[in-house]
């Protein structure tokens, strides 16, 4: 039996970096002064949002009001455009601490052009299922990388004069009934797979806020839980920035005063002064506690700040050059190819270029939405770089046959014919018809006629068509809330719930001559209200004609901000027709290259091998485009690597069984009862839950190809003093182009008194080569790389004996290996 031995002072009371901000006694004492002048009211005031993006000011005592925006890709708001950068989880795949500081510096240097003082990112929840629909935000299924880019982000961020938030605490890993789900997960694992992320953004990066979750842990909603705020977050990890909610996760006044929340966005409800002064006047909180939110909250804007210069700095243009080129470089760096079969890319010859994702930047949905300046698409980026491109644009591919729809099979009038009625449920007798041309609109928060209400209205349009010659329609239909199309009595697609907006695409065979009667129904719950609903007939002709014409086709397709974000999960696959389409053109020009758009993996089971080449651009930002011809066309060699493992069944996840019971019922988000997701796989998700179970993901953790090869040798470990090992290997590029590779560190535990995974990922390093170029890289790991969390003694442990250290470019090819004694 090893001895054991903790590294509680060492992980608890880690020293933040000596770039990080940090909130000294001096600050703290300032803003106690503050607080002592300040009238009860002034405080309570203090511990709600003034607007949805705003905190209020006190000019009495020269308070200014601070300005909240999103996050974590860019600023969302004070200012209609942004830079758009790369979503999360390809900064994780980048595997490039620069590049992560580099993101966060930008982001700092958009806020201080529009005066925003608190950044709502970057978001670093664990990957845990491809279904989450936030995946996309975050930095994938591994502690150490997601705490490592996170914390240069951070850093970078808060250099600027920024306050960062780490979001969302904690283990909000499915977006499905956020508010109502139980993530219900044992300490340890809590400790060594949701926790290290926000625990290094604090201790290392000197986070100076963290934003609470909407779900429960472990039975406690985050907002109101004591253990995880006060315990962990403020009393082990040290933490003494800033607690706020999420926009609108706080459930109860005393409990989450008494929890340690500081801040209730996006306005006081539970922190409304009649609930705070009645908690007070009950006993049940105290002024001390009011006061400590107030201090936390100033004396951080006074170490960042914020107290004693104004916020907007009018030297950093809103479109700012340097932000685009940071948005440029890190899509460069996180664009991983998955396959590259006969070494059909760099591409060669004529290209056709097509696909819904071609002529656009895909991204995903929700808060982290970001209205960019300008765009790069493939489609011009690629016929930019070269001449030989020719672009199908949707718009030509699909004509628009809306206008050929009449509004009964008598066919006298074109267009729909529209019915509006004033409850949800379209019950009785519809208070307007009329003859709508096209299905298009966008009330957003209006009604849609003068004496309609705002929210809780529904329509149904119906039309009849009858098509001139055989063919497949595309139907696309997006909407907030609930929408479904029928067409000769039969649903064929929608999203028939209370949701914000979202997307269904299909494809749908038609023949010549026959009548297709045409039923759409919507409804609004509350809040925004749009409906838009196309169908465009497929010119295969001209299709047929380009894929013959082509040496190879670039299809770029995936999901989108309608069927892949915030607050619902996602399905694993893409959608059908697209499935169907990968598998139709491969059948017509079998050099077929897939650009996919997602935030996590896909079910590649049906279309995957009729693809020579997949690229895996998840959300890449404003400058996507330009990143993904650039390795298209072999200009540069990609380096992206997976920060996740793709299943190549559902059934192969760890998790699978206990992400929850997804079916239809309990999908649904109207239920308020609470649920329960047991994380049964216990700290062996991703890659850990593989190796233990045998099971070899399609695409494992770690892995992406380059145009180049690299060698490791030579590996040497030496005891460094104090738990400290160095890990040395040379890595040459064998190959014919300057190319970068990641080297990955992982650590094994060969004997020790708890299960432990068979590996895992505790350094890495990227590197740069010219070909024929070898370098040196030493990497030090310390104590934490060989510890467990032990919850018997609730702390961190490293048991003396045996560690093998393992080096190589992906989680399942590491050709360096070594003992060490520790
Ligand atoms: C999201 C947060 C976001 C906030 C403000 C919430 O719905 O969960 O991540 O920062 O809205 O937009």
């Amino acid at each position: 039996m090893k001895l054991k031995f903790f590294l509680c002072a060492a992980l608890a009371f880690a020293s933040t970096c000596a770039n990080a901000v940090e909130i000294t006694d001096a600050h703290r004492q300032r803003a106690r002064k503050l607080v002592e002048q300040m009238t009860l009211d002034e405080k309570i005031r203090c511990l709600g949002g003034k607007t949805s993006f705003s905190l209020w000011g006190n000019e009495r005592l020269g308070i200014p009001e601070i300005w909240l925006a999103d996050g974590p890709q860019g600023l969302r708001n004070h200012a209609p455009h942004s830079t758009l950068y790369p979503a999360g989880i390809l900064a994780a795949a980048t595997w490039n601490r620069d590049i992560a500081a580099r993101y966060g510096e930008s982001l700092g240097d958009d806020a201080r052009a529009r005066g925003v003082g608190i950044l709502l990112g970057p978001g670093v929840n664990i990957y845990r299922s491809p279904l989450c629909g936030r995946n996309y935000e975050y930095m994938g299924e591994d502690p150490y990388l997601a705490s490592e880019i996170a914390t240069e982000y951070i850093k970078g961020v808060q250099s600027k004069g920024v306050i960062a938030t780490v979001k969302h605490f904690a283990a909000n890993n499915q977006e499905w009934s956020r508010h109502h789900a139980s993530s219900d997960v044992d300490e340890r694992t809590l400790h060594e797979i949701y926790f290290p992320a926000f625990r290094k953004a604090v201790q290392v990066a000197g986070v100076g806020a963290v934003m609470n979750s909407y779900n429960l842990l472990n039975g406690v909603h985050a907002t109101q839980n004591r253990w995880l705020n006060t315990d962990i977050l403020r009393n082990l990890w040290g933490f003494n920035g800033i607690l706020m909610s999420d926009w609108t996760s706080v459930y109860s006044t005393v409990n989450a005063t008494a929890s340690g929340l500081d801040l209730e966005m996006p306005k006081p409800v539970f922190y409304k002064p009649e609930k705070i002064k009645d908690a007070l006047a009950n006993g049940r909180i105290t002024e001390e506690m009011i006061n400590g939110k107030v201090e936390h909250l100033l004396s951080t804007f006074i170490a960042f700040g914020l107290l004693d210069r104004v916020q907007k700095d009018p030297d950093i243009p809103l479109d700012y050059e340097k932000s685009r080129l940071t948005a440029l470089e890190t899509a460069r760096e996180g664009i991983v190819l998955l396959k590259n079969k006969d070494n059909i890319l760099p591409l060669k010859g004529r290209t056709l270029v097509l696909g819904p994702n071609c002529d656009t930047i895909m991204s995903g949905g929700g808060s982290g939405s970001v209205s960019p300046f300008s765009v790069t698409p493939v489609s011009k980026a690629l016929r930019q770089m070269r001449k030989n491109t020719v672009v199908l644009p949707e718009s030509r591919l699909y004509y628009d046959i809306t206008s050929d729809v009449f509004t009964d099979s008598t066919c006298s009038r074109k267009g729909f014919t529209g019915r509006y009625y004033k409850n949800q449920k379209m019950e009785g007798t519809p208070a307007v018809v009329r003859t709508d041309s096209a299905i298009n609109f966008f009330w957003e928060y209006k009604a849609p006629f003068p004496d309609f209400p705002e929210d809780h209205f529904s329509a149904t349009w119906s039309g009849f068509y009858r098509p001139s010659k055989d063919g497949i329609i595309k139907i696309r239909i997006s909407g907030d809330d609930g929408y479904r199309v029928i067409i000769n009595g039969k649903t064929v697609t929608g999203d028939w719930g209370n949701h914000a907006l979202s997307t269904r695409e299909i494809e749908y065979e038609v023949s010549e001559g026959k009548g297709y009667d045409i039923r759409v129904d919507y409804f609004d719950n509350i809040s925004s209200a749009n409906i838009i609903c196309t169908f465009g007939m497929m010119d295969e002709e001209t299709l047929n004609r380009e894929l013959r014409r082509a040496d190879n086709i670039v299809y770029c397709t995936g999901f989108n901000s309608g069927l892949e974000g915030e607050g619902f999960d996602r399905p694993f696959a893409i959608p059908a027709f697209q499935e169907k389409f990968i598998n139709r053109l491969a059948s017509l020009n079998p050099n077929l290259t897939v650009v996919l758009n997602a935030g996590g993996g896909v079910d590649f089971s049906r279309w995957g091998d009729a693809a020579k080449a997949i690229l895996l651009a998840w959300y890449p930002g404003q400058e996507g485009g330009q990143a993904i011809a650039e390795i298209l066309t072999g200009k540069l060699s990609p380096s992206g690597k997976l920060p996740i493992s793709i299943e190549a069944k559902p059934e192969d996840n760890p998790c699978f069984d206990s992400y929850y019971a997804n079916n239809d019922k309990v999908r649904s988000n109207d239920s308020r009862e609470c649920r329960h997701v047991e994380y049964k796989e216990g700290i062996f998700s991703g890659y850990r839950g593989y190796d233990r179970n045998g099971v070899r993901p399609l695409y494992p953790f770690g892995f992406g190809l380059g145009y180049s090869r690299f060698e490791f040798s030579d590996l040497t470990l030496t005891p460094a003093g104090n738990d400290k090992v160095e890990v040395s290997f040379t890595i040459r590029n064998t190959g014919k182009m300057e190319a970068s590779e990641v080297a990955q560190i992982y650590v094994t535990d060969n004997e020790c008194s708890q299960p432990r995974p068979l590996k895992e990922l505790k350094g890495f390093e990227k590197v740069k080569l010219q070909p024929g170029k070898s370098q040196r890289v030493n990497v030090v790991l310390d104590k934490e790389a060989f510890s467990f969390y032990n919850p018997d003694l609730h702390d961190f442990v490293v048991e003396p004996g045996s560690f093998t250290i393992s080096v190589g470019n992906s989680s399942d090819n590491l050709p360096l290996s070594g003992m060490i004694d520790l």
